[in-house]
Order: C-alpha cells, then structure tokens, then sequence
C-alpha cells in the first residue's frame, strides 16, 4: 500500500506524521519505506543521508548513496531521498522531462531501488500542493505501479484547525482526484484526514462542524485530531525516539485493519 501525506501548504507536519506513522507501522513488524520528497530532505538528514537525492544525482551524473534503514521493533523503515537539494528541484525536473535519456536512467535507478527493498507500505513524505500529474511524481507513481501492479494508494491529509485551511484540503482533494486520473493504474482508495496541531481544549464540534459533515458524507476514512505536542516541535533527535502520539497509534492500527470503516474521529 502507498501513503502519500499531503497538504495544501507548508510546515504543517507532513514529515512529521509520515516518520510518526513509518515508525509506527514498523513496531507492528511491517516493512515500510519512506520516500522522501520534503525539498529540504528533512527526514533524509534526521537518519544521516548526506547524499544528493535522486533527482539531483541523476542530473548530476552521479551514483547515489541515497538509502538507508533503519530497525524498529520487529519492523523496518527505510528511507530514500528522492528530493531534499533544495532550490535547484524545479530546475532538475525540467531538466529530466526534457532529456529522455536521464528520464530512463531516473526511472533504472529507481526501479533498481525498490526491487532491493522489500517491503508492505511506502508512505510519501511530499511538498505542500504536490500533484499527482506533476513529472516527478508522474515517473515515481508510474515506476512504482509498473514494478507493483495494482498496489492501492491511501492519501493522509494534513490540515491546520482553521476553517479555511479545511475548506482548501477539499479543493486540493478534488485536484488530486482529477490528477490521479491521468495515470494509469493508479488505485486511490480514500483519505484520512489528520488536523495537526490542536491546541489544549479545541473542540471540533464547535469550532469546525464542516468536519463532522465531510467525515459522515465518507469523504474521509477517519479524522484524527493531533494535540500540539512540546516534545515534537522542531524535533531534530534520532528518529527512534521520536515521542509516539496517540492518535496516530490509532492511525496505523486503522491502515493495518485494511480500513473500510467510516464515521471515526479520534
Ligand atoms: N503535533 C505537533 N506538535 C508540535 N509541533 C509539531 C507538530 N507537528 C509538527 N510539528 C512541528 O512543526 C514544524 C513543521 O513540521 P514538518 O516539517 O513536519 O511540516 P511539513 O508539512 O513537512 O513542512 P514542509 O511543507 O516544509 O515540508 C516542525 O518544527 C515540527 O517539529
Ligand atoms: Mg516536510
């Protein structure tokens, strides 16, 4: 299964929950890979990747050392940087859809990759506003899919406690679906929905009834509403002591239970 975290705009955790739910897949036993394609290579530098990513090292020409892993409980998480140099990412993928040489060798490598990694989840760690159309994540999607025909796509949507930033992720969601459409094989079966950073005492009822809405009408597959936490803000540790959070505890039960339920706000 894929699970690409997305979000309309930046900063508003998606690293974060994809090591949070990475690691808490891997204490169940699973095999989880982490692709990385935060522009600054976030969670690539927490784990000690110094390599160029990917992208930049195909363009560059030059081999990567871009994986690494990492043991948790009975499980596994493995990290590819895909992304992560930075400013030069708009230049590298024009460049790579103009050269349909590079374009192979990006697809070769990445193929080569993912065949030496077994695994049962891979989740996305992407840019605010990332689309599915866009051309890296049109090789990536469609290098994946050729490789793990049929593998289905779960996407976790991260939204701040405002009515505003909510009623975008709809709009964003609504462009990820037209997106998906244009590649082949894509199977997105649904989203869940993490409202990241509440602060002590939000109440969702009260403060974004559109979400209790949106969760019974089956938009989401579930709602988990993430307290601001002291131990999480601007965490630079070792990604094993990470401090676990509930609701996310709740999230990966939910992924592993092959979640069909709906109408769940945790
Ligand atoms: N629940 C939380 N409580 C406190 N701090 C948090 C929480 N979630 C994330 N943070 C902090 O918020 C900041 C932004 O988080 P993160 O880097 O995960 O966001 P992002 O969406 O991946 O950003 P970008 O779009 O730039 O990649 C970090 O300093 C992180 O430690
Ligand atoms: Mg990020």
């Amino acid at each position: 299964m894929r699970i690409p975290v997305l979000s309309v705009k930046g900063g508003i955790g998606k690293s974060t929950i994809s090591v949070l739910l990475a690691k808490e897949l891997a204490l169940r036993g699973e095999k989880v890979i982490i692709l990385d394609r935060d522009q600054l290579g976030f969670i690539s530098s927490l784990v000690g990747i110094e390599s160029k990513g990917m992208i930049a090292s195909v363009v560059d020409g030059e081999s990567c050392e871009c994986h690494t892993h990492i043991k948790m409980g009975k499980g596994q998480v493995h990290i590819i940087k895909f992304y992560g140099d930075g400013p030069r990412l708009e230049s590298d993928l024009n460049i790579i859809k103009s050269d349909e040489k590079l374009t192979r060798e990006l697809t070769e490598s990445y193929t080569l990759m993912l065949k030496s990694i077994e695994h049962s989840y891979m989740i996305l760690d992407n840019p605010a506003l990332s689309l599915p159309n866009e051309i890296g994540n049109m090789l990536e999607t469609t290098s994946y899919l050729s490789l793990y025909p049929g593998t289905r796509s779960l996407r976790v949507m991260v939204s701040d406690i405002t009515t505003h930033h909510f009623e975008n992720t709809l709009k964003y969601i609504e462009a990820l679906n037209l997106g998906s459409r244009e590649i082949p094989l894509a199977n997105v079966v649904g989203q869940f929905l993490v409202i990241n950073m509440a602060p002590p005492g939000w109440n969702y009822r009260v403060e974004l009834p559109n979400l209790v809405t949106e969760v019974k009408r089956g938009k989401f597959l579930g709602a988990y509403i993430l307290p601001f936490s002291d131990d999480l803000f601007q965490f630079s540790g070792q990604i094993d002591d990470m401090p676990r959070i509930k609701q996310v505890e709740i999230l990966a039960n939910h992924v592993l239970k092959d979640i069909t339920t709906k109408d769940v706000i945790e």
